[in-house]
């Protein structure tokens, strides 16, 4: 019987997870199918709530619905209930469970694309307090990063997003981010600065050591302004597309039993599609 699995959020229209996971159905022969479902957040309760009796095995979540997707699981996976999110949710038994994958699909990518990234593990600056910002740094701690400065305009978002996570995490103030780049290991974007129609993320990057990486998690459009800088001072960078391939690795294996690999062809394929958009430069 055909595996049914599909994005939910609003808006979803934009969401690039059925061309990545109907790549992985066909690259493994597999009878599954992907799907998209507009799912307003005052519906998103009772939408997750009968997942099963919608006839699916499972569904990513995307915004505005990863906390009301996390408040309805049965079971929550240690990630998701850290982050009191959820982006992957399946059904084991007829009990609702769910995970977060962003900050797995962090890590991985780094490790993929830039090994030996996390060498020194002494201080990640990361800009910006949202959804994504907490997932990322829950796991720059979990991977072993002594400090994890986090700077924001609204100093009181990081001020949360510190307390949650315990003395490692150091709240800061957007426009004082300059005054730890020297000790970076590894700068990450997380605002929304540099996407396509937003402005830019102008930060000065000269005060960054040689070998430090610089990483976006923004990917439309996918070479941002900030990476361009860095390319352009010679720095190691990692754009956001690669977060978004291996956040559905874990969906995937749990769904339909294969774990898939990310690889150079299937980037390819969605370059494409960003290429097609007009999406790839700034
Ligand atoms: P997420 O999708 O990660 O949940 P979000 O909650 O919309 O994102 O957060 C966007 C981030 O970009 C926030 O950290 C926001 O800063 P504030 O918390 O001060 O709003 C940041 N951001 C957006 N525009 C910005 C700007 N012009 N300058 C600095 N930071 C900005």
């Amino acid at each position: 019987m055909t595996v049914r699995v599909c994005i939910t959020g609003s808006p979803v229209s934009y969401s690039r997870s059925p061309l990545l996971h109907d790549y992985w159905l066909k690259a493994y022969g597999i009878d599954g199918e992907y799907g998209r479902e507009e799912v307003p957040p005052a519906q998103a309760a009772e939408f997750y709530r009968s997942l099963a009796a919608r006839g699916y095995a499972g569904c990513n979540v995307t915004a505005p619905n990863k906390e009301i997707a996390f408040s309805v699981l049965d079971e929550a996976d240690e990630s998701a209930a850290i982050l009191g999110s959820a982006n992957t949710l399946w059904l084991d038994g007829g009990r609702l469970c769910g995970a977060s994958t962003d900050g797995y699909g962090f890590i991985a990518n780094l490790d993929a694309t830039v090994p030996g990234w996390d060498g020194a593990r002494k201080l990640a600056l990361v800009l910006g307090a949202g959804g994504a910002s907490r997932a990322i740094v829950h796991a720059l701690v979990e991977r072993g990063f002594e400090r994890v400065v986090l700077a924001n305009r609204t100093l009181e978002r990081a001020e949360a997003i510190a307390a949650a996570f315990g003395k490692k995490v150091v709240p800061l103030a957007f426009d004082k981010a300059s005054d730890v780049m020297a000790d970076a290991d590894i700068l990450v974007n997380c605002t929304s600065l540099g996407m396509k129609g937003a402005s830019a993320l102008t930060i000065d990057l000269s005060r960054l050591k040689p070998e430090a990486v610089v990483s976006d998690i923004v990917y439309v459009p996918l070479l941002t302004p900030l990476l361009t800088a860095a390319a352009a001072r010679g720095l190691r960078t990692v754009d956001g597309l690669g977060m978004l391939l291996h956040q559905g690795v874990p969906g995937f294996e749990r769904w339909f039993g294969v774990r898939p690999e990310v690889t150079p062809e299937l980037r390819e394929v969605l370059i494409a599609d960003l290429r097609a958009k007009g999406q790839l430069a700034a």
